[in-house]
């Protein structure tokens, strides 16, 4: 199976996304490293390890990483994911704690120990990335892959007009990480968001007799009661599941090498991804292979058959 370290800030679908990585055995997760993003690190560390409880997966390592962006003031998306980034799951407080080491000197020793063979999946702000391949630069060589969730290239954003909520929410880390110089995937808004699920079509796995199928529903209750009567939020999108499945079911996506640049200085466009699909002569060479396009029915079928496994 493929090794992989998932860097999260749960919310409702990271723990989609984590349910997804330990529902499918394409898949070794051998960690997962949490930052602040949808809610405080607080929140998104006791949540990691909450829902590892609860699948019963409490032997996989968490690691606590950044509480706070590299340069900016924190943000937190708490009205989509909830207060505490469950929504209104309420998990028992785990009995497990995170490892001693920080997220980024984690994921600097998991990869060193293991030259080639980690693929290192991030759906949050990206202050951990971009701190660990700081501290040791020769990771970006020896990872095997990274995926990303974040970015909108050819669609608006959903955080301002020109930015996605993991890239606005710290800009700066994303600019070191899109130019580590490490092999780089990024599942943008421009995939996720045409993987949406209506509240009927969760209803298979808003099981009552099963603890996890209560939990989703618990999740998802917070999210379709305050979202779904606007017509534009009829679908909860699984933003950070399609970047989970594209780190080991890529022929699911259609990619493009491209150049993509953060925007870190304008003044109604910082965190923008700035995306060279048409290259000029003094284009750099591309850093990203980016999607672009989604097999809809292909990946939400998927996600829905793996998911149910567990219940
Ligand atoms: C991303 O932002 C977060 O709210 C989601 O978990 C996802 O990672 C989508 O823009
Ligand atoms: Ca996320």
């Amino acid at each position: 199976p493929l090794r992989l370290i998932l860097d999260t800030d749960p919310g409702i679908d990271d723990a989609l996304a984590l349910l997804l990585a330990l529902a499918s055995p394409e898949v070794s997760l051998e960690g997962v490293t949490t930052v602040s993003g949808n809610v405080p690190l607080e929140d998104t560390t006791r949540n990691a390890l909450a829902l590892l409880a609860l699948a019963g997966r409490e032997d996989i390592p968490v690691a606590a990483g950044a509480a706070r962006p590299l340069v900016r003031e924190p943000i937190h998306a708490a009205e989509v994911h909830g207060q505490h980034g469950l929504g209104r799951a309420e998990l028992a407080e785990p009995t497990s704690a995170p490892v001693s080491q920080p997220a980024a000197v984690f994921l600097c020793e998991r990869i060193k120990a293991a030259p080639g063979a980690l693929t290192l999946v991030a759906v949050g702000p990206l202050t951990n990335l971009a701190l660990a391949v700081r501290l040791v630069p020769e990771i970006a060589q020896q990872v095997r892959e990274v995926v990303i969730m974040g970015g909108a290239l050819r669609v608006p954003g959903n955080i301002t007009p020109a930015a996605e909520f993991n890239i606005y929410a710290d800009p700066e880390a994303a600019h070191i990480v899109f130019h580590a110089g490490w092999p780089l995937r990024l599942v943008s808004l421009d995939t996720t968001q045409q993987v949406g699920l209506t509240r009927t079509q969760f209803a298979p796995l808003c099981r009552p007799e099963s603890r996890i199928g209560r939990c989703i529903d618990a999740m998802l209750a917070h999210y379709f009661e305050n979202f779904a009567p606007r017509a534009a939020y009829e679908r909860f999108h699984l933003h950070d599941p399609l970047a989970l499945a594209a780190a080991f079911h890529p022929e699911m996506l259609q990619w493009e090498s491209v150049y993509i640049d953060v925007e870190l200085s304008g003044h109604q466009t910082p965190g923008a991804t700035v995306a060279w699909f048409r290259r000029r002569p003094e284009t750099p060479p591309a850093n990203v292979l980016a999607a672009t396009a989604v097999d809809v029915t292909g990946f939400t079928t998927f996600f829905l058959e793996r998911l149910a496994r567990l219940l």
